[in-house]
């Protein structure tokens, strides 16, 4: 009996695959087909399938062509499955040509004729996409715009900022926030990394006009507000999610999971250093608002809250102050103590230091390395160095485009998806709160 095994996603499964899957059947006796598994597909930046993986092999079971269904979750499997159900013939469609001609070693290679004019991608842009605005002048908002060119289902229309001189994307319109009102009419939904003391006012109008929001966290300055502005949601049934790109990077997830597993023992305490030195004044007309604490502070925070809640029983924020008015924090410490932890973050943007991350436990610590929060490595070390761990896993688009895709899939589902809770976006409003009305804080001159 000849043995014929192809892979592929098969995603809103369409013709070219079934002239594919028919094409490789007649190649032999019995065909095995390897369906790519959710996270396989998005550890190798295929991050927009639509259809669940139970989905898309119940399609390709439904066509009733293969005689067996396997599942592909890791980079290499094809030499082993090759050998463990004695494959004679692998192919895939002629898109692939050279690409697996590695497996020749192990048995025959065969591109089959790929089907013109239709494919997978094809068919997720036929559905509607989302259109989403930008509304803001922070510095990085043309990654966002790059990052969003990799997301089927969402297309770009617009940035609406206080100042358009920064941008020179031709092809998307620009407007001014005169005309915010009418740009919230023209979209689905929001990417909010305006100026902090606007995101209340921006993100209440969107969220009544019925329009989803991603904000650049912090959401508010204030807790009351952000409670506000989660009810306000609610209310209209439209997702708010607090972007703090970090928390989607795969490695940042795993090492989140191996604390939470134990791997370090019980955690004991997590320092999170985030800096980046500016000239505040020349880095752009609006910088001066976007203070230390404000563009640093939820990203540090963040496996703080995540790794030890946010039931902290003391804190202490120590600052400096860049100006006379007391407006800009060159730097600023916050120490919290927990029950059995503590925790202490430092950000500066007129101060320099190792952007690293040390989570200690009762058995070892974690270590990653600067800039942590666009961690694609970290390792895991103990008193006995033979037992150190290390791990990597490729970053794509610094965590932004993983971002967006589950911003799109949580407003495609209803449900909020978000790996920051709206607890944890209180807890950042907190201490913004506190930093701004100086409780729990102590000045420091430098
Ligand atoms: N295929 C084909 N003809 C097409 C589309 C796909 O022969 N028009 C074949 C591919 O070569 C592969 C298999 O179908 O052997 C599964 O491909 P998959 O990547 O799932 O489908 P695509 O439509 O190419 O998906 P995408 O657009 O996401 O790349």
């Amino acid at each position: 009996m000849k043995k014929v095994i192809t892979y592929g996603t098969f995603d809103l499964l369409h013709f070219g695959h079934v002239n594919v899957l028919q094409n490789a059947k007649k190649l032999g006796d019995y065909l095995i087909v390897g369906i790519t598994s959710d996270d396989f597909d998005k550890r190798r930046g295929k991050l927009n399938v639509k259809q669940s993986l139970a989905e898309r092999i119940d399609a390709v079971k439904k066509l009733g062509i293969a005689d067996e269904i396997i599942v592909e979750e890791y980079e290499g499997q094809k030499i082993d499955d090759i050998k463990k159900y004695g494959v004679d013939i692998f192919t895939v469609g002629s898109d692939w040509v050279g690409k697996f001609d590695y497996l020749m070693e192990f048995c025959d290679v065969t591109y089959l004729p790929r089907t013109e004019g239709v494919s997978s991608t094809q068919e997720r842009s036929a559905l509607r996409s989302l259109r989403f605005g930008i509304v803001g002048e922070a510095s990085y908002l043309g990654k966002y715009v790059a990052e969003s060119k990799h997301v089927n289902g969402l297309e770009v229309v617009g940035i609406c900022a206080k100042s358009t001189a920064n941008f020179s994307q031709d092809i998307i319109s620009l407007v001014t926030d005169k005309k915010y009102n009418d740009f919230l009419d023209d979209v689905d939904a929001v990417y909010v990394a305006s100026q902090p003391k606007y995101h209340f006012e921006q993100i209440s109008l969107a969220l009544k006009k019925g329009k989803h929001v991603l904000c650049q966290s912090p959401v508010a300055l204030t807790k009351h507000e952000c409670q506000q502005l989660f009810d306000l949601a609610k209310q209209n049934n439209c997702i708010l999610m607090d972007a703090i790109k970090t928390a989607y990077s795969v490695a940042y997830s795993r090492l989140l999971l191996l604390a939470k597993m134990g791997e370090i023992g019980d955690v004991v305490s997590v320092d999170s250093t985030c800096t980046s030195l500016v000239d505040v004044k020349k880095d752009n007309d609006y910088g001066f608002e976007w203070k230390s604490l404000y563009d640093w502070g939820p990203t540090a925070m963040l496996p703080i809250f995540q790794l030890l809640g946010d039931e902290y029983v003391h804190k202490n924020i120590t600052t400096a102050y860049l100006d006379q008015d007391k407006n800009f924090d060159a730097f600023t410490n916050v120490s919290f103590i927990y029950k059995n932890a503590v925790a202490n973050l430092k950000v500066g943007k007129g101060v320099k230091s190792e952007g690293e991350l040390i989570v200690s436990g009762t058995k070892g610590y974690i270590y990653v390395p600067a800039p942590w929060w666009k961690t694609d490595y970290f390792e895991i070390r103990y008193e006995d160095s033979s037992k150190n761990k290390r791990f990597f896993y490729q970053l794509e688009g610094e965590g932004i485009r993983h971002q967006l895709v589950t911003f799109a899939k949580s407003i495609e589902l209803g449900i909020n998806l978000s790996y920051i809770n709206p607890h944890m976006s209180l807890a950042i409003s907190g201490v913004v709160q506190d930093f701004n009305e100086k409780k729990d804080l102590f000045v420091i001159e430098i």
